[in-house]
C-alpha cells in the first residue's frame, strides 16, 4: 500500500510534491491505515556522466535527502525505471546500467521499484524481428537481470513490474523476482476505463499469493469525475482483488468523503487479508455482479456490484446464495455504513448505478 505520483501529477512531479504528499500521508492518517510506500513516477530521471552514473534531473536536486525525508516520516520511497534505453517519457532507462542502477538506488536508500517495459519492446523487436517466442524470452531475461541487480544489493526492494499484462506475466513474474506486476495496460480516471480493468482480473485469481499480486494498476479514487458511488466501488473491488493499493490522488486537496474512502479501515483489512486469496466473481445476473473473497479464519467477503447504468437493472435483482454454495441466512457487516446485515437466498437487493454492497460474513459454515 503507498501513494504513486503519476495519475495525478504526471510528468509535473517534483522533490516538493513528493514530501508535500509524504506529510499528507501521515497527517490525513493514511499511513496509519497503511500506506507505507511514496512511490516517484517517470521523468525524475535525469543524464548519465561518464562513468555511466545516473544522475536526477534538476525537479529533483537531491534524491538521497528526499529518500531521508521520506523515511523520517515513517514511510518507504520508490522510484521507477524502464529495461529499455528511455522510460516511457522519454527519460534515460536502465538498459546497460543495470546493476550500476540498482546499487544507487540502495545508495539512496530506495525501497520499491516500478519496472516500466516502454522502449524495450522495441529492443525486443529488433533483436528477434518476426519471432515473438524469442521476443517474449528477452523480456522475460530483461526482468530477471534488474531482479537480480537489486537481490545483489541486499536491499530489500519491492521489484513491481509494468509491462501491461502482456505474454502471461502472472505466469513467469514471480520466477524471477516480480512481487507484483501490471497485469493490464494504463488505468484512466473515467467509469468504462476502471471497469475494463476489473473485468480483465476475472480469471487470475489463481496467480496471487502472499509475496506476489495481480497489479490492475493504480487507484483513481479522488480522481477525475468519479461519482462516490464509483469511487467507493473502484476501492472495494481492488480490495476484493487483493490488490496493491496504491492512491494516486491530490492528497493535500483530498476531500473528507474521498478520506474517509481511502481510509475505510475495514474495506483495507479484505485488501490485506492475511490468507492472500484473490477474490473470484461468482456470477453475474443482468448487470449485477457478485463477487466473493475467502478470508483468514473461514470469513468471506460478499460483493453485489451493479455495474449498469439503471437503478435496478435485473427487476429486482435477487442475491443467490446457492449460486456462491453457501445455506442462509448469514449475518455479516455492511462495510460502508457499519450496518449489520442479514444475507438470504433469493434477497432483493437493490443498488445505485456502479454502486457496491460490500458485506464481511464473519464465518459462514
Ligand atoms: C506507463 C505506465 C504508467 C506510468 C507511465 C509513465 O507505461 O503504465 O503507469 O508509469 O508509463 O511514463
Amino acid at each position: 500500500m503507498g501513494w504513486n505520483s503519476w495519475n495525478y501529477f504526471a510528468g509535473r512531479v517534483t522533490d516538493k510534491d513528493i514530501r508535500d504528499s509524504a506529510d499528507q500521508i501521515v497527517a490525513s492518517g493514511m499511513r496509519d491505515a497503511g500506506y507505507l510506500y511514496v512511490n516517484i513516477d517517470d521523468t525524475w530521471e535525469g543524464e548519465r556522466d561518464a562513468n555511466g552514473v545516473l544522475h536526477s534531473n534538476e525537479k529533483f536536486p537531491d534524491m538521497k535527502a528526499l529518500a531521508d525525508y521520506v523515511h523520517s516520516k515513517g514511510l518507504k520511497i520508490g522510484i521507477y525505471s524502464s529495461p529499455g534505453p528511455k522510460t516511457c517519457a522519454g527519460f534515460e532507462g536502465s538498459l546497460g546500467h543495470e546493476e550500476q542502477d540498482a546499487q544507487l538506488y540502495a545508495s539512496w536508500g530506495i525501497d520499491y521499484l516500478k519496472y516500466d517495459l516502454c522502449s524495450f519492446h522495441t529492443v525486443m523487436q529488433a533483436k528477434a524481428p518476426d519471432d515473438k517466442a524469442a521476443q517474449m524470452r528477452l523480456m522475460i531475461a530483461a526482468y530477471d537481470k534488474m531482479g537480480k541487480a537489486l537481490k545483489t544489493t541486499g536491499r530489500p526492494i519491492v521489484y513491481s513490474f509494468c509491462q501491461y499484462g502482456w505474454d502471461s506475466v502472472w505466469e513467469w513474474a514471480p520466477s524471477v523476482g516480480g512481487n507484483l506486476w501490471r497485469t493490464t495496460g494504463d488505468v484512466s480516471a473515467n467509469w468504462d476505463r476502471i471497469y475494463d480493468l476489473l473485468s480483465q482480473q476475472a480469471g487470475l485469481e489463481g496467480y496471487a499469493g502472499p509475496g506476489h499480486w495481480n497489479d490492475p494498476d493504480m487507484l483513481e479514487v479522488g480522481n477525475g469525475r468519479l461519482s462516490l458511488a464509483e469511487n467507493r466501488s473502484h476501492f472495494s473491488m481492488w480490495a476484493m482483488l487483493a490488490a496493491p493499493l496504491l492512491a494516486g490522488n491530490d492528497l493535500p486537496h483530498m476531500t473528507p468523503e474521498i478520506k474517509a474512502i481511502l481510509t475505510n479501515r475495514e474495506v483495507i483489512a479484505i485488501d490485506q487479508d492475511r490468507l492472500g486469496k484473490q477474490g473470484s466473481r461468482v456470477y453475474s445476473d443482468g448487470e449485477v455482479e457478485v463477487w466473493m473473497r475467502p478470508l483468514a479464519g473461514g470469513a468471506l467477503a460478499v460483493a453485489v456490484f451493479n455495474v449498469g447504468s439503471d437503478r435496478l437493472s435485473t427487476h429486482p435483482f435477487h442475491l443467490s446464495l446457492t449460486k456462491l454454495g453457501l445455506d442462509g441466512p448469514l449475518t455479516g457487516k455492511n462495510l460502508w455504513t457499519g450496518d449489520k446485515v442479514t444475507l438470504t437466498n433469493h434477497q432483493p437487493i437493490e443498488l445505485a448505478s456502479h454502486d457496491i454492497l460490500l458485506v464481511r460474513v464473519a464465518s459462514p459454515r
